[in-house]
């Protein structure tokens, strides 16, 4: 009978089902909000240094994250190509995170080392240059563009406010650590530190952290 009810009222309907759909979002969704507090940085992995911080953010407004993902997934065929898989203490001082989907290019989540500092910049101006087939667009004007050190201290300070544990040093020192550097050099310093501090796999490919996150 009830039910009879229900179905002829659609607006009765309405509302039930915005009731259900509700209580299923708070199930889902409260306990990822707590979870993201418990969530600590891996060993090692610390705030974005000043030179970093302005490559990310070059990263971010040339929209590299529209061909390159950022995270490993715990698939075989994954991490034989790309190495541990991402955890989420590796991305704690991302705002946001580039973990992404996308995947024209190869996942960058631990390219750091893999080139040398020379082959990067090639790379990025001229990518065809040292990879001949490649699709992925030049990015010239990088070497041109001066990093803005007023900007990045701002944006350190700010972080800060946040929680970051960044140090009054550190904010006192952004702008000399950005003085004279193109926004190639703070992509290719950002781009060389891609995951050196995350986890590793022995040589069997086996995970080296133990359930709390830290590598022995
Ligand atoms: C239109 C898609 C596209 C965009 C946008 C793009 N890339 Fe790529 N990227 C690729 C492709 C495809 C490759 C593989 C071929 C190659 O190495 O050039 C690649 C390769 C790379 C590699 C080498 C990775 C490896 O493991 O060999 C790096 C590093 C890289 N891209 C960085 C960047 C950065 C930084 C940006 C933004 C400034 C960017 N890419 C933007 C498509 C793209």
């Amino acid at each position: 009978m009830s039910h009879e009810k229900v179905e002829t009222n659609i607006g009765l309907m309405g509302v039930l089902i915005a009731i259900v759909v509700a209580i299923g979002g708070l199930v889902e969704i409260v306990p990822l909000m707590y979870q993201a507090q418990v969530v600590k940085p891996l060993p090692g992995i610390v705030p974005y240094p000043a030179l970093q911080l302005a490559g990310r953010d070059v990263y971010v407004r040339e929209g590299c994250y529209n061909c390159h993902s950022q995270m490993i997934r715990t698939l075989r065929f994954e991490t034989a190509r790309y190495g541990h898989y991402s955890l989420a203490g590796e991305s704690v001082y991302d705002r946001p995170f580039q973990w992404g989907s996308k995947r024209t290019g190869p996942d960058l989540a631990r390219v750091g080392g893999r080139y040398s500092d020379d082959w990067q910049r090639l790379h990025l101006i001229d990518p065809r240059a040292v990879v001949p087939e490649s699709n992925m667009p030049g990015f010239p004007w990088l070497a041109e563009a001066e990093v803005d050190g007023a900007l990045v201290r701002t944006k350190i300070e700010r972080l800060r406010l946040l929680g970051d544990p960044y140090s009054e040093a550190d904010v006192a020192g952004a702008e000399a650590a950005v003085a004279g550097k193109t926004e190639l050099d703070a992509l290719v310093a950002y781009l060389q530190a891609l995951g050196k501090f995350g986890p590793r796999l022995d040589a069997t490919g086996a995970s080296t952290i133990n359930h709390e996150g830290v590598q022995p």
